[in-house]
């Protein structure tokens, strides 16, 4: 197990979004500082490091009041739960990913990217539209020792171009976001992509379009909003009729 001791992140870090990311961050967690980010194992991913909000409310409040203008919800300050499933599938089972191309899109902290690259990944790029969650991604890899190529851009218009394998954690959580996901998914599978979802059942993963891996009861540590939620899971797209 790797250990956090110290602060060797700060040296390795770039940008003016990450200094101020990690600026109130602590490393090891030390006393309760809500709007804080503090560097925790993640609950069904102890091989990996995040650093993660303690009250993610909170975060973006202190976040909002630094840069003087709303900002999109830090969702990159929290371990989903499907970022979880799918990290450790990628961890149990590394041939999915092991010498390929692999692209985490909706990436949020980067926990999924990072498992690729311990899984043994040939390339790693981590896909974000928050350009916070880049620095987080970046902030991340460099707490885990591992290289993750960032990309703040909108891929769903595509098909997910040349990598053989994407990876997305959690990324059916509201409607307007899946309705992009969903014909990307099927045109990334219509290429020829391994494709594979971390899901804990929000609701907008169309019944038989998308096959069931595997499920993990776990009591994960997710979004606050995600209260209770304790079942997640795996999936692969079926049918062409993702498509669109
Ligand atoms: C619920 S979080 C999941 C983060 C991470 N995969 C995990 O499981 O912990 C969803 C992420 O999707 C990102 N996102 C939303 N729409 C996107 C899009 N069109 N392309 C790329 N990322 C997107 C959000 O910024 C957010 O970081």
């Amino acid at each position: 197990m790797k250990t956090y001791s110290g602060a060797p992140y700060a040296v390795a870090t770039h940008s003016a979004l990450q200094r101020r990311l990690l600026r109130n961050a602590s490393f090891p967690a030390r006393a309760p500082q809500q709007d804080a980010l503090h560097m925790t194992p993640v609950p069904m991913v102890p091989e990996v490091h995040l650093f993660l909000a303690e009250d993610s409310v909170l975060l973006w409040a202190r976040l909002e009041a630094e840069a003087g203008t709303p900002l999109p919800a830090p969702y990159w300050a929290t371990a989903w739960p499907g970022g979880q499933a799918l990290a450790r599938y990628v961890l149990d089972n590394p041939e999915i990913v092991a010498g390929r191309r692999v692209l985490d899109l909706a990436s949020g902290s980067g926990l999924v990217a990072i498992a690729a690259a311990q899984a043994g990944a040939a390339e790693v790029t981590a896909a974000d539209t928050d350009a916070y969650a880049i620095a987080a991604i970046q902030a991340n890899a460099n707490a885990n020792g591992e290289q993750i190529a960032t990309v703040v851009e909108d891929l769903t218009g595509g098909d997910g171009s040349d990598f053989e394998v994407i990876l997305a954690g959690d990324c059916l959580y509201n409607a307007d976001v899946a309705a992009l996901m969903l014909p990307f998914i099927g045109r990334a599978m219509n290429r020829g992509a391994t494709v594979l979802l971390g899901d804990p059942g929000r609701g907008y993963a169309p019944p038989g379009l998308l096959r069931t891996l595997t499920t993990y009861q776990e009591a994960v540590l997710g979004a606050q909003e995600d209260g209770q939620r304790n079942e997640t899971s795996v999936l692969t797209p079926v049918a062409v009729a993702l498509t669109s």
